[in-house]
């Protein structure tokens, strides 16, 4: 067989030109551009086949007839038994003409040109796109019925498919792709345009992912099965994930903290259709919305295709490819693996060095209340990344482990018995450890203590109040005002607060506990201000709920979702590194921003759960935890649905 493909240097072309080759005595013509000649002997060496089986034609889909020689015509004319036209402009940030130029009138040429030389079947790479955004189920006989075609990618997509249907008199067929993401096998992939499919923190639709592999066994298959001329078949998943899955089964592929990735759609729920949408056009929401999109590192274009509406019926392809193994694998089954593939090869931060011992290296790292929980998980990986470490706990047989376990490890640390809320204490450790050590680089502090207990049960309970307040705000600042003088002189320094997720969302029976520690949120944000020009940042973390000593007394998080010391020590690790304002999960935020915009709302949800959860056994003073209540099945799914809150 002879075979024409347009695009065969891209990610789809390049695989299903592989795929032709494999056919015994095959012969791949591929149209490439002469600007990139060079990639001839890398392609060669990828399709493992002698320069006899392929041969470049040098034109561009952007002049009549390809812009190919009337030498080369003429040697393909009627030689032809099948052409793929996959060359497109397949960059959503490419400019309306350059998609137009490329996409529409780039494929009016690729028909001229199956005219002209006879090809024996037309076989047009269009998308899913070519559908537009349209709201329902869209069949693979549909085509007019396209709506919402907006954005010039499924605009000029559905435009090239008219053409093939309209003007093509040679036997055609049309492929339509779902979003095409690596090789389920090997992970492989080329552009980074799938990972930030995965990431886009959006609301409910589906993404209708393909892996790579699938679409070129199915376009191979389909293409060469008699009968099928004049069809389209749509080249998707039967079974697409919401896009709550598809980010769960990628957080999970990837290690990374499940709730700093899981935007839970359910969340949304709760507010209705009309306030949702105004609340998503209102400028501080869309500011916040980029800022997020800026975090995750994507494209803001990217937000165009939220809550993609479509779902895409695929039996005609699905019956052509029955008696087959040919399918579409389950994401869970290679999600590592592109995740993997994408961590080696594609991420855009591999070539910074924004690793935690770059930025730790020869600097000395005090960290308060180190010798437990997330305290502890955030020291060791600090010594092990080379700072010298200094952990400040009021426990000395903690301390005295802890110094062990890093010292056997290879790492450097000092340790300082202090309990902080003993402010003549802390100024003699401060002078101390001044001496010893100079300068401190990072101060992180992350010594706390919660106290979960309504308001009505602490009329007579002032001292709940001063306690936290005590250490959680008095405690931090007095060692954050006692190191401040030597990093000012050395113009650095970095002062990090483990802060609480309960000061965005104002969770009820948190009163001590998140007011003291908004009262140091507030003290970083004004100091910010006042040391910016002497080189020290400050930076809050709103920590979500993490399975610790400190949540263990709280009966109903056993049923909860909830960071682990180490996931919660990585929020460390990424404030020590990028030394942003503020770290919180995006729940966290969504929470404040609802609180800001429509406070009515974040009322009635924490007021569900503040009368939906019980006082917990030790806050009304019982001795015996097992007295409380068993949570009801409403309240597990409750508590499911703001994971992450304290409630
Ligand atoms: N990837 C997906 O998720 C997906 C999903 C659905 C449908 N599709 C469709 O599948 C097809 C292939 O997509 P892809 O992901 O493989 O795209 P890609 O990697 O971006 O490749 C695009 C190809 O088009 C060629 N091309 C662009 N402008 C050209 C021009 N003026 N003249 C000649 N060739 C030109 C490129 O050649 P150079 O090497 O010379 O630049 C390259 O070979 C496209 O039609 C796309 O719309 C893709």
């Amino acid at each position: 067989m002879r075979y024409f493909v347009t695009g065969a240097t891209g990610f789809i072309g390049s695989r299903l030109s592989k795929k032709l080759l494999e056919r015994q005595g095959s012969v791949v013509y591929f149209l490439l551009r002469s600007h990139k000649r060079g990639m001839m002997a890398p392609l060669l060496g990828r399709w493992g086949v002698s320069a006899e089986r392929v041969i470049p034609i040098l034109g561009d889909l952007t002049q009549p007839l390809l812009g190919i020689s009337t030498a080369d015509l003429d040697r393909m004319r009627g030689q032809i038994d099948h052409m793929f036209h996959l060359a497109a402009v397949y960059d959503l940030k490419a400019s309306a003409q350059a998609q137009e130029a490329a996409n529409v009138q780039g494929t009016r040429h690729a028909v001229q040109f199956a005219h002209d030389a006879q090809v024996g079947c037309f076989h047009l790479a269009s998308s899913i796109a070519a559908g537009g955004l349209y709201e329902g189920v869209f069949r693979e006989d549909m085509f007019d019925e396209a709506e919402n075609l907006e954005h010039p990618y499924f605009r000029t997509k559905h435009e090239a498919e008219g053409i093939v249907r309209r003007e093509c008199r040679r036997p055609w067929r049309i492929y339509r792709p779902g979003i095409v993401v690596g090789d389920s096998r090997t992970g492989e992939m080329d552009k980074i345009d799938g990972p930030y499919y995965f990431f886009k923190p959006i609301q409910g639709g589906r993404l209708n992912l393909v892996p790579v592999d699938y679409v070129v066994d199915a376009m191979d298959h389909i293409a060469h099965k008699s009968g099928l001329d004049g069809r389209c078949f749509h080249l998707t998943d039967p079974d697409p994930r919401r896009v709550g899955d598809v980010l769960s089964i990628f957080a999970h592929a990837g290690h990374a903290p499940p709730l700093s990735l899981r935007l839970n759609a359910r969340m949304f729920g709760f507010i209705p259709e009309s306030l949702r949408r105004e609340i998503a056009g209102l400028t501080p929401v869309r500011r916040i919305g980029e800022q997020l999109m800026k975090d995750f590192g994507l494209p803001p274009h990217i937000m165009t295709f939220v809550n993609y509406p479509t779902r895409f019926d695929c039996r005609e392809a699905q019956q052509a490819l029955a008696g087959t193994d040919i399918r579409v694998p389950p994401l869970e089954g290679y999600a590592w693996k592109l995740w993997d593939y994408w961590e080696r090869h594609l991420d855009p931060e591999l070539s910074l060095d924004k690793t935690l011992s770059a930025a730790v290296k020869g600097k000395v790292v005090l960290i308060t209340g180190g010798g437990a929980g997330i305290g502890k998980a955030a020291a060791l990986k600090i010594a092990a990344a080379g700072a010298t470490l200094i952990v400040v706990d009021r426990e000395e047989e903690r301390l005295r482990a802890l110094g062990k376990e890093v010292e056997d490890a290879g790492g450097r640390i000092a340790t300082y018995l202090c309990d902080l809320t003993e402010f003549d204490q802390c100024d003699q450790m401060v002078k101390k450890l001044l001496e010893e050590h100079g300068a401190v680089d990072v101060l992180v502090n992350n010594a706390g203590r919660s106290i979960r207990r309504s308001i009505e049960h602490s009329f007579d309970r002032f001292h709940d109040f001063e306690r936290t307040m005590r250490l959680n705000y008095f405690g931090a600042l007095r060692l954050t005002l006692g190191l401040l003088p030597a990093m000012q002189k050395k113009k650095a320094g970095h002062v990090i607060n483990v802060s609480s997720i309960g000061v965005l969302t104002n969770a009820p029976r948190f009163s001590a506990y998140v007011a003291s520690k908004a009262a140091m949120d507030a003290f970083a944000r004004c100091a910010a201000s006042e040391f910016a020009d002497d080189g020290i940042a400050f930076t809050t973390i709103n920590m979500p709920l993490v399975r610790t000593a400190m949540t263990a007394p709280t009966r109903i998080y056993e049923q909860t979702e909830m960071l682990t010391p180490e996931q919660a020590a990585d929020l460390i690790v990424k404030a020590i590194i990028e030394r942003p304002d503020r770290i919180a999960t995006r729940l966290g935020i969504f929470a404040e921003v609802v609180h800001a915009v429509a406070p009515k709302i974040s009322h009635i949800v924490m007021n569900t759960a503040y009368r939906m959860f019980p006082e917990s056994a030790a806050a009304l003073g019982l001795k015996d935890a097992a007295a409380e209540p068993q949570l009801s099945p409403e309240q597990i799914a409750f508590s499911q649905l703001v994971r992450g809150f304290h409630i």
